[in-house]
C-alpha cells in the first residue's frame, strides 16, 4: 500500500487535517509528522523532518503545507533528492508530476481552497513521471 507522509506549520494546520481525511478515504496510509496544534512553529522544522523521512524511506510521496507553501518547500528543497513543487490548480500539480518528478506536493493553506487543494492531491497521486527528455534534466537538479 502506498504511504503519503504529511506535515504542516500552524497556518497549514487545518489543510493538512482534510488531506489527511481524504488520504485515509482513499485506502492510502498516512504518517504524520505534525504539527498537531496551531502553536506557532517555525516551518522548516517540519519540513526537514519531512525531506528526511522522504529521504530515509519511509514514503516516496509527501505532502507539506503552510501558509502560502513557499517556506516549507524551499526548506525541503535543500536535501538532495528532494524535488518540491508549490501547487496553485490541477496543472500545477500534474506538471510537478509529468515534467519535474516532483516528490513532494507543497500548497498553502491562505491561499488554495481545501477542494483545489485535494484535486491538486488527486492529480499528483495518479500522474506518472515521464521520462524521455525530462530525465536527464531531473539529473541536473542535483549538479
Ligand atoms: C506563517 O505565518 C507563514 O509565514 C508560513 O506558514 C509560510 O507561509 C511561510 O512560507
Amino acid at each position: 500500500m502506498t504511504t503519503v507522509v504529511i506535515a504542516s506549520d500552524h497556518a497549514g494546520l487545518p489543510l493538512k487535517r482534510e488531506v489527511q481525511v481524504e488520504l485515509a478515504k482513499r485506502g492510502i496510509d498516512v504518517l504524520d509528522l505534525g504539527v498537531q496544534d496551531e502553536t506557532s512553529v517555525d516551518y522548516p522544522d517540519q519540513a526537514h523532518t519531512l525531506a528526511e523521512a522522504i529521504n530515509a524511506g519511509w514514503a516516496e510521496i509527501g505532502v507539506l503545507v503552510c501558509g502560502t507553501g513557499i517556506g516549507v518547500s524551499i526548506a525541503a528543497n535543500r536535501h538532495p533528492g528532494i524535488r518540491a513543487a508549490v501547487c496553485h490548480d490541477v496543472y500545477t500539480a500534474t506538471m510537478a508530476r509529468a515534467h519535474n518528478n516532483a516528490n513532494i506536493l507543497a500548497m498553502g493553506a491562505r491561499v488554495v481552497d481545501p477542494a483545489t487543494a485535494i484535486a491538486c492531491l488527486d492529480v499528483f497521486l495518479k500522474t506518472e513521471f515521464e521520462g524521455g527528455r525530462h530525465t536527464q534534466r531531473i539529473a541536473k537538479l542535483d549538479r
